[in-house]
């Protein structure tokens, strides 16, 4: 059996893991509002206020920090007033960017804010600045967030909200490189500017505003804009980069049948990751040095071809264990870099892209990806430790990653979680952690095993979950264990 070696130096905490890089998303997209977070009062699905209570159920079990919406490319063509008041009333539209179906406008601002609220999550709010106005979007955030005598203030009452809602995050425009507008980062930081010295502080709410950051590696986005905005104007800017097996937009590959080879490839594409977070963190730190802006992953993921048979606007895929390692390793990378990305929203919550759970009809299933969530949860609010892996390397020829990759961190009580994905097809792999400064009484944890292509299905919606993982021991002073292929694993060290 392979072996590797984690050591880990519990003195050195290196930052705090901000709860919100286990962030999701959600658009006016398919399936992944209508149908699969909200039903409708009327539905004959359990929900509350229209939203499946089973979908809440699960999103809260993950302790879903904050939720992003309305999009995406969506948020660029989304007018909020037509998403206000008697349902029967609302304009409908069309979804230009996903089928072009008739949105009608029954799930806005309300029912977003009252489903973050229920969730016990931050709502991330994108606003329109492709095809809206300064003025719609000032007045969007009086609308949601002040208390006092206006008339949006009034509008809001009228609709049966007395108070306002707490909105910190804010996003203003959507990948306005593309679909928000085709714009250079010379002209959007200039609008950007502009848009935001119009989004105020009500009431004791305070914005946290984003700034549209880079596709992929497009390095020159990031500096332009970095050296066109500062603190003062944005609290972070965004970074958006999807994992595409075979890097071709039009033949993405399959979410379900794939080789070794693209298996290996999609791995090595999701590390790339944090190549991008090294270069455009490098850029920010010329600019600001004491990490005053946050860089924001707020679209990350696998994006496969659609499942056959499925409206090709929709973006539904199925999602594998293949996928779960895919997560474990991008949310390691994250971790890894929690003093610069404070916040990463994986696309999307339901029934889109790399979702965490999908529905049919009342039926509702949880993902391996969902699976690995749980069990990274309480990595939320950690601090980070600083640890090393000598991990051999797995894959092709071509396609080549480190077999083990691993997150560590130590809670408010101090007992330590350590988190580790083994992507090897073939390898099982023994792990020693040493731990330096610290003397673990005891290890518990959770594992996450399938083959690659193994998935949830409806009719068998349980096959790829988290069991007991007894097998981790101590072992003079060091937490041991054994990852099978094709693995994730949460153990809590405790003091
Ligand atoms: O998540 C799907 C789409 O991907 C989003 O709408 C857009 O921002 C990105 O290109």
């Amino acid at each position: 059996m392979k072996e590797t070696t984690i050591r880990v130096n519990a003195n050195k905490k290196k930052s705090r893991i901000n709860p919100e890089i286990y962030g999701h998303f959600s658009e006016h997209l398919g399936r992944c509002i209508y149908n699969g977070l909200y039903v409708g009062e009327d539905s004959s699905i359990p929900n509350s206020g229209g939203v499946r209570k089973d979908v809440i159920e699960a999103l809260k079990n993950i302790k879903i920090p904050v939720l992003r919406w309305p999009g995406g490319c969506f948020a660029d063509e989304y007018h909020w007033k037509d998403g206000i008041g008697e349902k029967s009333a609302r304009k409908k539209m069309i979804n230009t960017n996903w089928g072009h179906v008739v949105e009608d406008n029954s799930f806005g601002t309300h029912e977003f804010m009252e489903l973050c609220e229920e969730l016990g999550c931050q709502p991330y709010v994108a606003g329109n600045m492709g095809s809206g106005t300064v003025q719609e979007l000032a007045e969007w955030v009086e609308y949601m967030t002040f208390d006092g005598v206006s008339p949006m203030a009034e509008l809001r009452r009228k609709n049966g909200r007395e108070k306002p809602w707490k909105l910190k995050y804010l996003g203003i425009g959507n990948e306005s490189w593309g679909c928000g507008g085709n714009m250079r980062p010379e002209y959007y930081s200039d609008l950007y500017k502009q848009y935001q010295s119009f989004c105020k502080n009500f009431s004791g709410n305070e914005l946290y505003k984003v700034a549209c950051g880079p596709n992929a590696d497009d390095y020159n986005w990031t500096e332009v804009v970095m050296k066109n905005l500062n603190e003062y104007h944005t609290k972070a800017i965004s970074l958006h980069y999807y994992t595409i097996p075979s890097g071709n937009w039009n033949a993405k590959g399959s979410a379900t049948g794939f080789t070794d080879e693209e298996y290996y490839a999609t791995v090595s594409k999701t590390l790339y990751m944090d190549e991008l977070v090294t270069k455009h963190g490098e850029i920010m730190d010329k600019y600001d040095p004491e990490k005053k802006i946050g860089l924001i992953v707020d679209e990350w993921g696998c994006w496969y071809d659609v499942e056959e048979g499925t409206n090709p606007g929709f973006l539904y895929q199925q999602n594998t264990m293949r996928d779960a390692i895919v997560a474990a390793e991008n949310l390691n990378i994250f971790n890894a870099h929690s003093d610069r990305v404070v916040m990463a929203n994986l696309a999307q919550a339901v029934n889109v892209l790399q979702s965490v759970i999908l529905t049919e009809g009342d039926k509702m299933l949880l993902t391996p990806t969902y699976h690995v969530f749980d069990l990274y949860k309480e990595h939320q609010g950690a601090e980070l430790l600083e640890s090393e892996c000598d991990s051999f390397e797995v894959g092709t020829e071509e396609y080549k990653a480190p077999a083990i990759s691993q997150s560590v961190s130590a809670d408010s009580s101090g007992n330590i979680l350590i988190t580790a994905s083994n992507c090897s097809l073939s390898d099982s792999v023994r792990v020693k952690v040493m731990l330096d400064g610290f003397s673990p009484a005891d290890v518990k944890g959770r594992i996450l095993c399938a083959a690659a292509g193994e998935f949830n299905s409806f009719d068998c919606p349980d096959k790829v979950k988290p069991a007991d993982f007894g097998s981790a021991v101590i072992e003079g002073g060091s937490v041991v264990f054994e990852m099978p292929p094709c693995s994730v694993v949460s153990l809590k060290a405790l003091k």
